[in-house]
């Protein structure tokens, strides 16, 4: 398949959740547009924070099954791998891509979506403000997590210092690649994170974009991991490999039969900036015109 072809299955879509106030209206009148228990998933939680992203999460996941694949409204069906994996399941809806699949995330003020036409591709955001105030020093925080990381990775980290900012910048990063590996193969709980080791593109840049992923000492050139700082204090990462190494299958079911386009490392195809939208920009046709007219009222 044509590179330009497989670009269109290509997303990056990014929501601050601080831009939208959400009325009850407002609320109520986008969460009518899920399916019941995409509604009932939603609701379970208890602060507003948490449902806004979780409602956000999954009116991207619904514009990007009618936008890039054409799926109608309401025939759009999202299910989940056994370890949660969101994945579009339409039997009988032509896929034109190989390997179809997305992921999202979402943490402080931001949820993310990715999706990739040809690649196993798993996304995670997360602030790097401490979580905690007063917030602990960050080589205290850190002990919590020393079995995460191998010590090479840990070696990285604290050459982000001297600053706390710098310190938690890197932890963050780190973080984020060994989510975006996790979410990308659709593992869930259970994996030994200090398995995957992470390294920088080239290796002695701590600030690059780009990383590469060991697994059990075997580097892996075939992953590739991009970073991006999200507004002040957020990091996203997307993790990008093989489909072959999907834990369940995830990936909308394909009637081509092109084989995937194999990036090579460092390569920047297929991949694109995030972009910022409103929530306003989650509706579709006349569902915007239903959301302007009520504001105005
Ligand atoms: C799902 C998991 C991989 C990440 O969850 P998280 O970071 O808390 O949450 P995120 O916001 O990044 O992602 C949540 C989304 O991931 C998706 N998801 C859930 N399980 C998933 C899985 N197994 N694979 C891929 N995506 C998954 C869901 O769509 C969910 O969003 P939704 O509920 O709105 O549909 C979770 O299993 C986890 O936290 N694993 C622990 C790994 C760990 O210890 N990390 C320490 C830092 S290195």
């Amino acid at each position: 398949m044509e590179a330009s072809k497989m670009e269109s299955g290509v997303r990056r879509w990014a929501v601050d959740i601080r831009g939208w106030e959400a009325t009850d209206e407002e609320f109520a009148y986008c969460l009518s547009l899920l399916p019941e228990e995409e509604t009932l998933a939603v609701n379970r939680y208890v602060h507003l924070a948490d449902r806004k992203r979780a409602l956000i999460s999954r009116l991207l996941q619904r514009k990007l099954a009618h936008e890039v694949l054409g799926i109608p409204l309401d025939r759009i069906q999202i299910q989940r791998t056994c370890e949660g994996k969101p994945f579009l399941a339409n039997p009988g809806v032509q896929c034109p891509f190989p390997c179809f699949n997305y992921n999202v995330s979402h943490h402080g003020a931001y949820v993310v979506l990715a999706s990739d036409p040809a690649r196993l591709v798993g996304v995670d955001v997360m602030t790097h403000s401490p979580m905690r105030q007063p917030a602990p020093p960050a080589v205290e925080f850190f002990k919590n997590f020393t079995k995460c990381y191998t010590p090479y990775e840990w070696a990285n980290v604290m050459k982000g210092g001297p600053t706390e900012t710098g310190l938690l910048d890197q932890f963050y990063r780190y973080w984020c690649m060994k989510e975006a590996y996790i979410k990308a193969v659709g593992i869930g709980l259970g994996f030994e994170l200090r398995r995957a080791e992470f390294h920088y593109l080239p290796e002695n840049d701590i600030l690059s974009r780009r990383a590469t992923v060991s697994i059990d000492g075997v580097r892996r050139p075939e992953w590739i991991f991009t970073l991006d700082r999200l507004g002040e204090d957020h990091w996203v990462c997307v993790g990008r490999g093989p489909p072959e190494e999907a834990t369940s299958s995830c990936s909308f079911p394909s009637s081509s039969k092109a084989a995937p386009v194999v990036a090579q490392p460092g390569e920047s195809v297929l991949d694109i900036d995030f972009e910022f939208l409103a929530v306003e920009d989650l509706l579709i046709k006349d569902e915007k015109l239903f959301w302007r007219t009520s504001r105005t009222m």
